[in-house]
């Protein structure tokens, strides 16, 4: 199978114009086309602090201590998963009755919930009815007992590329037509797909990789039944970083004590797997 170019969609693929954005606390300037190389105003800036301090240091160490506090960037993140209750669409707090009364395995609605930061999206699936007879998927919540179920949650930005949904999305048994993949689950009629690439998941087994290009699994929500309704306390021990930060925790503000399910359509409804 070929590599294909990523789609104008995809936020991490190349682009002949940078247009990224810099790390809070990071200044940078680009020099105009044809002109001298590339200028960073952060490395300009930190010589001239450091000139600034040596100045200031033969003074008093006091003041050092705030310039060179200044010269460390900000991080932007948190330092432990937050334990955050799931709101549905409408607001009110998301209940295992209340999931499997609206949400089923046929469910074709796109619906994310952002977590741990609130520039990771995140699926939230109910695949009860399965005709497979599947009931356990660990770390989703339902009737087990053993922090197993059938209400499972996975990152919605693909592993490959970087894809968000709905480009990467859900389809239900039937969807694709003729498509199964033989697992340990049984034969499979409904996966996780990405329609950048073709790169297919198995929402039946914590999001392992059925097809590539992709070759991690989507990181994976722990849920938890508190008080009798749903919440997000962290990410699977073998989830792997969510795509496109350098840690799951880093790179943007959290989400707080509640985030709310989000309706994203239906999605692309054709199925592209590679060849
Ligand atoms: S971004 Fe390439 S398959 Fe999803």
């Amino acid at each position: 199978m070929s590599e294909t170019t990523c789609s104008t969609d995809c936020p991490f693929a190349g682009s002949a114009t940078p247009t990224w954005r810099a790390p809070v606390g990071q200044v940078r300037a680009i020099a105009p086309t044809g002109g001298a190389e590339e200028v960073d105003e952060t490395k300009r800036n930190v010589l001239k602090l450091l000139a600034i301090a040596g100045v200031i240091g033969a003074a008093g160490g006091g003041l050092v201590g705030g310039a060179l506090q200044y010269l460390q960037p900000p991080s932007v993140g948190l330092k432990s998963y937050p334990t955050t209750q799931l709101l549905d669409t409408d607001g009110k707090p998301l209940t295992v009755a209340r999931v499997n009364s609206q949400y089923s395995i046929s469910t074709s609605t796109v619906l994310t919930f952002t977590y741990p930061l609130v520039d990771e999206p995140n699926f939230l699936l109910n695949l009860s009815g399965n005709s497979q007879g599947i009931t356990k998927v660990p770390y989703g919540i339902g009737d087990n007992e053993d922090g197993s179920g059938l209400i499972v949650a996975y990152s919605a930005i693909c592993q490959h590329l970087g894809c968000v949904a709905p480009l990467i999305r859900y389809y239900p048994p039937g969807t694709c037509p003729g498509k199964t993949f033989t697992t340990a689950q049984g034969i499979l009629d409904f996966f996780i797909h990405c329609s950048c690439h073709g790169s297919t998941y198995n929402a039946a087994d914590q999001a392992h990789n059925l097809t590539g290009p992709a070759i991690l699994p989507l990181p994976q929500v722990v849920l938890k039944v508190i008080d009798g309704t749903i919440w997000a306390t962290g990410m699977t021990p073998s989830s792997p970083v969510v795509k496109g930060h350098t840690s799951t925790l880093l790179g943007d503000s959290g989400v707080g004590t509640t985030t709310s399910l989000t309706n994203l359509g239906q999605g692309p409804t054709a199925c592209t797997f590679p060849t």
